[in-house]
């Protein structure tokens, strides 16, 4: 019998403290009017001084065990997708799995930037595909307020803190029916954080070519929304649920519509999260199935974009 996996359980976390446009203005010359109309940002949450990001995986992934009625024993592996690792090493995957008190399963980190929860959906999808492993628990978690230059309005307004889990099971149906991830490195430049071990002159803050990204993002998941519904024989009148990347409302639009998907149809946290990276879609798959907005048997189309470039998609039957 083929073997899938599907998602049993979501979690999710946001820092305490919040960051309005109101804020900003205060930092940088700009304005809640412009950032609402240009990105349909209004508030995001930070970390704080003393918070990691493994605080916030731990958080996350407590959640989604605890809406499993699973115990860390239960995991059979462990991936966290981040862009702000606390060290460069032990992974935060290790260092969250010392904290859950899972010995022994794998545990490793995956870095595709805002991409890196798909990468990692991906990743685990395989494992449970062939049989390796039954359970594993899948992490978001960034605090990008980290890698921000808070002196840049091209950027510091984008971006926020948070985490989002899924537990994903081993299954006779799907489940996740199938995930596409892409890369072209060639497109460093346009997004990038110069700074590492081999550039210790270069800053270690986010530099943003934002127009010129704006462009590639919205072609880039037209293409990879299309690559997944034609791999799978589907119109885009089947997709119940688009789960996007939270980077900017007018992105998300934009997708909506190649896929005349109503907005209705399209879970939005951009408002109030901000662009969180690697935990932007966990984080609003947990909104919305806390909210009860998926029946069970509903089609989820979940994609994302990101530094690299990245890009990736994953389809999902839920319940
Ligand atoms: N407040 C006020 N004015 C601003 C601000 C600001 N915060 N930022 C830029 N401006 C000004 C610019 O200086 C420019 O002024 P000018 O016309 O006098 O030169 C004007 O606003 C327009 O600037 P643009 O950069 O063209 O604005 P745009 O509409 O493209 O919006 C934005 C900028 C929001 C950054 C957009 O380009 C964007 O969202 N890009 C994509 C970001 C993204 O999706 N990243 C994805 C991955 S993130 C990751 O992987 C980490």
């Amino acid at each position: 019998m083929p073997r899938y996996s599907r998602i049993i359980a979501t979690g999710g976390y946001l820092p305490e403290r919040v960051l309005s446009n109101r804020d900003l203005e205060q930092m940088v010359d700009t304005s809640d009017e412009w950032i609402q109309a240009r990105t349909g940002i209004r508030s995001r949450h930070v970390v704080s001084a003393d918070q990691k990001t493994v605080d916030l995986a731990e958080a996350a992934a407590r959640q989604a065990l605890a809406d499993a009625g699973l115990g860390p024993q239960d995991l059979d592996l462990i991936i966290v997708a981040t862009t702000t690792p606390d060290q460069i090493f032990p992974s935060t995957a290790c260092l969250l799995q010392a904290r859950l008190g899972n010995r022994g399963s794998p545990a490793f980190d995956v870095q595709a930037v805002c991409t890196g929860f798909i990468y990692a959906l991906a990743c685990a999808d395989q494992f449970i595909r062939s049989g390796t492993v039954r359970r594993a628990l899948v992490v978001g978690a960034e605090s990008m307020s980290r890698i921000t230059d808070w002196t840049d309005r091209g950027t510091c307004i984008l971006f926020g803190d948070g985490a989002g889990a899924v537990i994903l099971e081993a299954a006779d149906q799907p489940g996740l029916i199938s995930t596409h991830i892409h890369a072209d490195g060639a497109y460093a430049d346009l997004l990038q954080v110069p700074g590492g071990l081999a550039e210790p002159a270069g800053k270690a803050v986010m530099e943003m070519q934002g127009n010129a990204v704006f462009r590639v993002a919205v072609r880039t998941l037209e293409e990879i929304v299309h690559e997944t519904l034609g791999a799978n024989d589907l119109a885009p009148s089947d997709i119940d649920w688009l789960v996007p990347h939270q980077a900017n409302i007018r992105i998300i639009r934009a997708t909506a519509d190649k896929l005349n998907l109503p907005m209705e149809r399209v879970v939005v946290t951009v408002d109030h999260h901000g662009n969180t990276s690697a935990a932007s879609v966990p984080l609003a798959l947990d909104d919305a199935a806390r909210r009860g907005c998926f029946r069970p048997g509903q089609l989820l189309l979940l994609e994302a974009f990101g530094g690299g470039f990245t890009w990736g998609s994953a389809l999902l039957r839920w319940g």
